[in-house]
């Protein structure tokens, strides 16, 4: 299987579904490869998900680095990209610059994904410009989220001509593909049918260029809260703890370890 590079997964768009999934360590990441997705996030969901933060908000650049170069190592084939975290790029053009360089010098991703759409055009511009790929994010932004108050869809109504200003922005900024994030279905149709450049929709309906998930939300293995657009592909905890209850059942009543695991 060839590599996938950034030319590569955006030449797919109107051929093939385009796959792509978070992971955040060495172990997840050979495994994701290995079946074969087109590319894998280190999202700063890193925050939600392994590092127990209650939002994208706390993560820093140097948790980034630290979890992109474990991802690296486990992965042959997928594109891999690396989010920028909040406040990375929000200062200055310079700062953007001079962190997504950081980033992706230090951790091996290959592109770097940041959130915004108009507001964040001539960031994208010139990342563009000084050779680092970037994929866009538009939509539910989670970066955004003591502004927005809660996580909620994006463009109903009104907001509708905001988003699709927020898509051409992307694009005419010289991304090569776009994260559309919590957008109803139709609107999440026109975008993919306007843009040149492949939609990666999560919670955006069918008909995007492409998908992506959350692999801890795939996998069954946060709590109970699961939104509408997660599908779960397995009961991820529930098998855990069940290993892990067996383990420690054993380990008290003397069933692990036996003379098979004992060396003679
Ligand atoms: O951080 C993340 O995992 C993301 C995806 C959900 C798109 O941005």
């Amino acid at each position: 299987m060839d590599k996938v590079t950034v030319p590569g997964f955006r030449e797919q768009k109107g051929k093939e579904k385009l796959t792509m999934l978070t992971a955040y360590d060495y172990s997840f990441a050979r495994l994701v490869d290995s079946a074969g997705i087109d590319s894998i996030l280190v999202g700063d969901s890193v925050g939600n998900v392994c590092l127990g933060y209650p939002t994208t908000v706390p993560v820093t650049i140097d948790e980034m680095i630290h979890h992109t170069k474990a991802v690296v190592k486990g992965v042959k084939r997928a594109l891999v990209i690396i989010d920028m975290p909040f406040m990375s790029y929000h200062e200055s053009i310079e700062q953007a610059k001079r962190n997504a360089g950081r980033m992706i010098k230090e951790s091996g991703a290959e592109a770097v994904k940041l959130e915004g759409g108009t507001r964040m055009k001539d960031v994208i511009k010139a990342l563009v410009d000084i050779e680092i790929p970037v994929m866009g994010h538009i939509g539910l932004t989670p970066q955004s989220i003591h502004r927005m108050g809660t996580y909620r869809v994006q463009g109903k109504g009104e907001e509708a001509e905001g988003l699709i200003r927020d898509a051409r922005a992307v694009e005419e900024a010289g991304a090569f593909a776009v994260v559309l994030e919590c957008v109803p279905r139709k609107l999440a149709q026109e975008i993919t049918e306007m843009l040149s450049i492949p939609t990666i929709g999560i919670g955006a309906g069918p008909d995007c260029d492409g998908q992506v998930l959350v692999l801890h939300d795939l996998l069954g293995l946060l709590g109970e809260f699961r939104p509408k657009f997660v599908k779960r592909y397995m009961k991820g905890r529930e098998l855990i703890e069940k290993a892990i209850t067996e383990y420690i059942q054993e380990v008290r009543g003397g069933i692990f370890p036996d003379d098979s695991h004992s060396f003679h």
